[in-house]
């Protein structure tokens, strides 16, 4: 079985202050509960560092936003997956539609990072999703399989089995209007499905696939409860610490 997992995507948020107050909080709120689901924080890449100190013993993964596809060397500004993997970070973030639209990362760049990942032992969280005009005009299971078979079917079944897939309709990030139960399902089984045509059922069902977009305490009971939603990747709401572990209690088993 699968077990399920939350991550808690930061973004560009938090001066060094509030988040060593929020990651305070965040322990806090985790110390009286049991039986949780797995739980990331992608803080900004700054204080990743710094708080693997923090997590250090605890059940919470660290996690980075992004990280580029080369070994080292004179890339100004970039850090790479060994380093994040040297300070025992997880997971990393790729393919967000925030990346894709600001940074102009494509899908090919987004598979060699997704490689350099692997090879380098940080397990990639791949994030896909389609925007308003792709969900109106009904293109958005094709948008979804090109993304997938672009920057992740090339990979062997072994690496393949490293990822965790995000379903983050673009439509929903940030706006409040979350994908209704019924088309987060509808599409994370259309997801399973094409995994399991690239590689087979088995591979299919170990893949874990997590909704985001808009994800809150109030919507995400409804959101886990569906049979293909393994756990979500909450951006605002991961930024208050109470609201943080509502969704987390919502994914327990
Ligand atoms: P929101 O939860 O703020 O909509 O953001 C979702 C997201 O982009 C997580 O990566």
């Amino acid at each position: 079985m699968r077990n399920k997992v939350v991550i808690g995507n930061w973004k560009m948020n938090k001066d060094n202050e509030d988040a060593l107050s929020l990651i305070i909080e965040i322990l806090y709120q985790n110390k009286s509960l049991i039986d949780l689901p797995e739980i990331g924080i992608a803080p900004p890449a700054i204080y990743l560092s710094h708080f693997t100190e923090k997590l250090k013993n605890t059940n919470i993964y660290l996690v980075s936003q992004n990280a580029y596809f080369k070994d080292n060397g004179a890339f100004t500004g970039e850090i790479s997956f060994s380093m994040l993997n040297s300070i025992g970070v997880k997971y990393c973030i790729l393919g967000h539609s925030e990346r894709r639209q600001f940074f102009n990362e494509t899908d090919a760049e987004i598979a060699l990072k997704v490689k350099q990942s692997i090879k380098c032992k940080v397990l990639p969280v791949f994030c896909c999703g389609e925007s308003k005009d792709q969900r109106q005009n009904d293109s958005y299971f094709n948008v979804i399989k090109t993304q997938l078979e672009n920057s992740l079917f090339k990979l062997s079944k072994e690496d393949f089995l490293n990822v965790t897939i995000a379903y983050e309709p673009v439509w929903a990030i940030g706006t409040g209007l979350t994908a209704s139960a019924n088309q987060a399902q509808e599409m994370h089984a259309f997801i399973r499905n094409e995994i399991k045509k690239a590689y087979n059922s088995e591979v299919a069902e170990e893949i874990r696939i997590l909704y985001g977009g808009s994800v809150n305490a109030k919507n995400a009971e409804e959101l886990f409860a569906c049979n293909d939603v393994d756990g979500g990747l909450v951006g605002g709401s991961s930024l208050n610490a109470i609201d943080f572990f509502e969704i987390i209690k919502a994914a327990r088993s």
